[in-house]
């Protein structure tokens, strides 16, 4: 009897099954919408032109080695990655009340952060303090904080699927109805998977509940440069709240807007009260960390460093940011276009409305099937697709069979 017998069987991660599936499909036509990855016009991941230029000048500096990194990372790349969400005249900065820590991705960052509140916020190790996020949300942000010990996750309303678009009324209702000092985890921009944000204005309203209900925000910024290809607007709500006076947290990732999925670069931005305060939360998550990971990987991080720290690899950066968000913006105009111009039932203006990486197409669990078995097209269950999973080659086939699901099957 193997001491693992007891070991229950539990359910494949959603998205990479898809991309399991879709690899497995012998058929000579297939399309994956399902990846949350950019992919070129030729269907093809893409290694950064100022990704590849760093990697060259890093492995040529003699002086770099592979010693460890401090626990909470490579300085110099936590302060850029906080001044790209902050901005550079951020005054929190510049009343040293923000701090960082070097994070495996976006995920890590998100898991640093829960870890520490669940220790430390709203009482010490209060596993009660309800959690919010969005309906829908991507599917990690309800797992990770339970893993950290959270048992009171909610959802606060934020999709409407009549409107196809936000239920502002229904998030602000929630705002004010949840208990005081419940943490909200909130999508800094380019939403996923409804690819639907907040105007300025809503915005601005939600931070005023949110502060006049003292609820604590997590910002979740894996997207910044994706939603409008402007960095700086991509972090307005961020900067927003800052401005407000909040103490919060900012989980960054830079996995797709630097392309670097596998070297795991993230970073949680610390905003504080004070110095003071910092320093005593920093000498925590630096406990956390060492019990995590010990210490975060290089590569990336330097990578990442090297490049917001050069005005000129900065601005080939800006530049390879704006060639996937154009390409994406594309192919919205470009899918809507072609579902227009075949007829297809419904109104599509949602596919270039909304923003980021993904859209929500509406299409329904039966359509998605049907488009996954008839047409060997993959996507999420929800509907939601990947706009850089659509190519000029493969466009026309996509919208024929978006048109044969919904014409089709009800
Ligand atoms: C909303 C959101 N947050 C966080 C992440 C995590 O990113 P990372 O791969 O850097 O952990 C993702 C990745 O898909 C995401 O969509």
């Amino acid at each position: 009897m193997s001491v693992f017998a007891d070991v229950p069987q539990t359910a494949p991660v959603a998205v990479f099954k898809l991309t399991q599936d879709f690899n497995n499909d012998p058929f000579p036509i297939k399309v994956n919408l399902g990846v949350g990855a950019y992919r070129t016009d030729e269907g093809q991941p893409w290694v950064l032109p100022v990704v590849k230029k760093v990697e060259k000048v890093i492995v040529h500096d003699d002086r770099l080695n592979h010693e460890y990194l401090p626990i909470l990372g490579l300085p110099e790349f936590r302060s850029a990655s906080s001044r790209i969400v902050l901005g550079e005249s951020s005054p929190a900065i510049k009343e040293n009340r923000v701090g960082a820590v070097q994070c495996l991705g976006g995920t890590g960052a998100l898991k640093i952060g829960a870890e520490f509140l669940r220790r430390f916020y709203n009482g010490n190790n209060n596993t009660r303090t309800p959690v919010y996020v969005s309906a829908p949300t991507w599917e990690n942000h309800n797992a990770v904080f339970a893993s950290a010990g959270f048992v009171d996750i909610r959802s606060y309303k934020y999709w409407d699927s009549v409107k196809r678009g936000l239920d502002f009324v229904g998030f602000l209702a929630d705002l004010e109805s949840c208990p005081e000092h419940s943490i909200f985890v909130l999508h800094a921009c380019a939403h996923n998977p409804t690819g639907i944000d907040p105007t300025q204005d809503q915005w601005k309203q939600i931070a005023k509940v949110m502060m006049r209900r003292k609820l604590f925000v997590f910002f979740d910024s894996a997207y910044q440069g994706f939603a409008s290809g402007n960095l700086e607007k991509d972090a307005w709500a961020v900067r927003h709240f800052v401005s407000m006076g909040f103490e919060m947290f900012c989980a960054q990732s830079f996995s797709k807007n630097f392309g670097l999925y596998n070297e795991r670069v993230g970073n949680l931005t610390v905003v504080a009260r004070d110095a003071d305060n910092l320093k005593r939360l920093l000498s925590q998550m630096e406990m956390i960390v060492r019990t995590t990971w010990s210490n975060p990987p290089s590569q990336g991080a330097r990578v990442v460093a090297i490049t917001l720290t050069s005005t000129q690899l900065f601005s080939e950066w800006k530049n390879n940011v704006k060639t996937m968000a154009d390409r994406v913006l594309l192919m919205r105009a470009q899918l809507k276009a072609k579902l227009q111009a075949l007829g297809t039932p419904g109104i599509w203006d949602h596919i270039t409305e909304q923003i980021g990486m993904f859209s929500f197409t509406g299409l329904n669990p039966k359509q998605v099937e049907y488009l996954i078995k008839e047409k060997h097209i993959y996507l999420m269950a929800s509907g939601r697709i990947n706009m850089c999973g659509l190519t000029t080659k493969n466009i026309d086939y996509v919208a024929q069979s978006i048109h044969d699901a919904v014409t089709k099957v009800h």
